[in-house]
């Protein structure tokens, strides 16, 4: 059985990449700017339709260890792929063709700040992390984020990131980067989380306002568990575009009967309903699973919030709610987004089916990466048990369990 357990220290994430560092360009980094990855409890695909999300940042990080250099240069070796890559700052006009994936997000910071006309510098940097790539748990948002903070802690802005403000700004920009430079349609979430996470809270943050409020999670007797389908999400980028697509659709086609709207947040599921016929089926799908995921997520805030403020016994009946609407949120992304796939729906169903188990949904864009639930913490053995064995059992594959801490956002540790 294969079991995760990340530890949260600075030098848990400093030691190792220094090392690598010092092998590398043989002299120490400066700093090392880590971003974490994130789970999203409830809240999926709602994002770009300007909706409501509750992600958590988790104890799984992308680390950037970097030295300022004293030219434009940068320098990259990216450890956990074995490859390099290397680009100056004054030649970003467009990304040649054998450049890896992996660098395209550094080249897309580095280009969108200078564009912002923020200050920044070459650099020397190694990069690792344990935020497993291409499963659901925002490896890539976390490496823009790294990345941003290292370009400007090396450059001319080295109390990067200390606003609220700017943090928000820094999120919009490393979106723009997963549109620019990957392709990606991606909404606001995973680059917020990332930056703005709190240790033991999660964020419920309006996508469209950018307001957001961390509310307490106070998870003493249960845990965060993670599984891993380990199938990647080949089909992500394509049909990701295409459910935007499809919500756009459906507001324009709405729009004429409910006047003044311009998102699917701005619809009310009674509202949907009186006129939902004018719509193609499939564009009614997926139209009907974000209006009613935008009111679970209100929901399961609130019960959440009625459970930290009780001194009553009705605690664990509110934790129940929270994960019947889990539940709920995956049964509509795989019947009407249709964005799981059967191992993910194996994995909730063996996770539902052991007691225990609160709630459990798959997380992220979907077509594969990873599930999370919510467990008793005397159920999690027999949870990671069953989990291993039938998901074996039944794919030939064995997952990976990860029980996570919710930590804070990114940070830059200074060595020197
Ligand atoms: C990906 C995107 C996010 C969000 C989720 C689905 O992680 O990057 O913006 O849309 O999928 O909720």
């Amino acid at each position: 059985m294969r079991t995760f357990r990340t530890l949260d220290k600075k030098s848990d994430r400093t030691a190792f990449i220094t090392q690598k560092f010092e092998e590398t360009f043989g002299g120490p980094p400066t700093f090392v700017a880590s971003a974490p990855g994130r789970v999203n409890l409830i809240g999926e695909h709602t994002d770009y339709n300007d909706g409501y999300v509750f992600p958590v940042a988790i104890d799984k990080y992308l680390n950037v260890a970097a030295r300022k250099r004293s030219d434009r240069h940068v320098t990259l070796y990216a450890l956990d792929v074995g490859d390099s890559w290397e680009f100056c700052l004054d030649t970003l006009s467009a990304i040649p063709p054998q450049a890896p994936a992996w660098s395209h997000y550094l080249i897309g910071v580095a280009s969108l700040l200078q564009a912002s006309g923020r200050e920044i510098a070459g650099i020397d940097a190694v990069i690792t992390g344990d935020v497993p790539i291409g499963a659901g748990l925002s490896s890539s948002a976390a490496l823009s984020v790294a990345a941003t903070f290292a370009f400007l802690t090396a450059g001319s802005e080295p109390e990067t990131g200390e606003s609220e403000a700017e943090k928000k700004d820094l999120a919009a920009l490393c979106q723009r980067v997963e549109h620019e430079f990957a392709g990606v349609k991606c909404g606001i979430m995973d680059q917020t989380i990332s930056l703005l996470g709190q240790e033991n809270h999660a964020l419920f943050l309006d996508c469209r306002s950018l307001e957001y409020e961390h509310v307490p999670l106070n998870l003493t007797e249960h845990a965060i568990a993670i599984c891993n389908t380990k199938i990647k999400r080949e089909l992500a980028a394509s049909e990701y575009n295409k459910r935007r697509a499809e919500c756009e659709k459906g507001v324009d086609i709405l729009s004429q009967w409910i006047p003044g709207i311009s998102s699917l947040r701005d619809i009310a599921l009674t509202d949907f309903k009186k006129h939902e016929e004018e719509l193609p089926a499939l564009t009614q799908k997926r139209c009907r699973y974000v209006i009613e995921e935008n009111a679970r997520v209100l929901d399961a805030v609130s019960v959440l919030k009625g459970r930290s403020q009780s001194t009553s016994d009705n605690t664990n009946e509110s934790l129940t709610q929270f994960g019947n609407l889990m539940n709920a949120s995956h049964n509509g992304l795989r019947d009407d987004y249709e964005v799981s796939c059967k191992e993910l729906d194996l994995l909730t169903d063996i996770a539902r089916s052991t007691s225990g188990v609160i709630g459990s949904r798959m997380t992220g864009a979907g077509f594969g990466g990873c599930t999370v639930s919510i467990v008793h913490q005397d159920a999690l053995e027999m949870f990671q048990t069953r989990i291993t064995m039938e998901y074996h059992k039944q794919t030939g594959i064995e997952p990976e369990i990860y029980l996570c801490n919710v930590s804070d956002g990114a940070q830059v540790f200074r060595l020197f």
